[in-house]
């Protein structure tokens, strides 16, 4: 995992995968979390053989920050490769019934098999899966209404599994499954940084607000500098020196702050005052 400006985790994947694989052997159904904003850099395609022969839904979250059109294209993407997807705010309520149903769905051949065999009721096992900060304990905790035990998001730390119950037949593993992201693609580091996802304090703060300029100036053209009335052709470092003036961010002498107006930028891309961005589309 060396070798990235944004890698971080090292050491932990072999537990995580030894861990991931007791888990899911308790499982029916696999709930893989991932970013709606970056679904290819959030989700670890380990998953594919971890998961193979449980069935599968994907949640696309935190879709209140993505684009739409672009979320539509992903539908179409993981549908293409065989996987119910379902789009969701996870910290909202109604989250839980669409996540009950859709897994009622994925799982309905067992349900038909149980049923032939005289079995009525039991429950499906589900476990919900994913790289850190996709919202995983947000999701568990809105659909059973209760906080998901802590696993410092950190495999290997002691974890009491407990079954939790829900209304629509459905039994939830109380602790999530924790991924870990693809970091061979460099692209996947940045992009989680630029969301957020990865701890900014290791992080060079102006560089990554360079590189998201450039990927808004590309998915975006001109979104930047109407926001931060610049020319449409303003170079990367005026962009963000006109974050910083937009913001007063203004150090002794008159400069721009570009510590903190490319903070301002980065903040304004994670809480959606971009407007709703998604970094990456299908098949790229
Ligand atoms: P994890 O278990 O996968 O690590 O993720 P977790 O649920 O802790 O969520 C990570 C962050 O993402 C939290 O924000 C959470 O509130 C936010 N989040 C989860 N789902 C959604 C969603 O659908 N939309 C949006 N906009 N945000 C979502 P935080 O700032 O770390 O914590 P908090 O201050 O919100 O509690």
């Amino acid at each position: 995992m060396a070798g990235n400006d944004y890698g971080w985790y090292p050491g932990h994947m072999t537990k995580s995968i030894r861990a991931i694989r007791e888990e899911l052997k308790l499982v029916d159904l696999c709930i893989e979390v991932l970013d709606a904003r970056v679904p290819l850099s959030s989700r670890n395609p380990d998953i594919d053989e971890l998961a193979k022969d449980k069935y599968r839904l994907i949640v696309l979250n935190k879709s209140d920050l993505a684009d739409e059109k672009k979320t539509a294209a992903w539908i179409e993407y993981f549908k293409s490769l065989g996987i119910e997807t379902l789009v969701l705010c996870a910290k909202e309520k109604k989250t839980s019934d669409a996540v009950k149903k859709a897994a009622m769905n994925v799982c309905r051949e067992k349900i038909e098999r149980d049923k032939k065999r005289g079995i009525v009721g039991r429950p499906i096992r589900a476990m919900v899966c994913g790289i850190p900060n996709v919202g995983k304990s947000t999701l568990i905790n809105t659909i059973t209404g209760k906080a998901p035990a802590k696993t410092g998001n950190k495999p290997g730390v002691t974890r009491n599994n407990q079954w939790v119950k829900t209304s629509a037949g459905i039994d939830l593993l109380d602790t999530p499954g924790l991924l870990w992201p693809k970091f061979e693609d460099k692209s996947v580091g940045f992009k989680l940084a630029a969301i957020g996802s990865i701890n900014d304090q290791v992080i060079n703060l102006i560089q990554l607000a360079g590189e998201v300029t450039v990927l808004m100036n590309e998915l975006y053209p001109g979104a930047l500098a109407a926001k931060y009335d610049v020319q449409e052709d303003a170079s990367v470092q005026d962009i963000i020196k006109g974050a910083g003036l937009r913001s007063g961010l203004i150090v002794k002498g008159g400069e721009v702050d570009m510590q903190r107006a490319s903070e301002q930028i980065l903040n304004d891309l994670r809480s959606g005052k971009l407007g709703k961005v998604t970094l990456e589309v299908p098949h790229q």
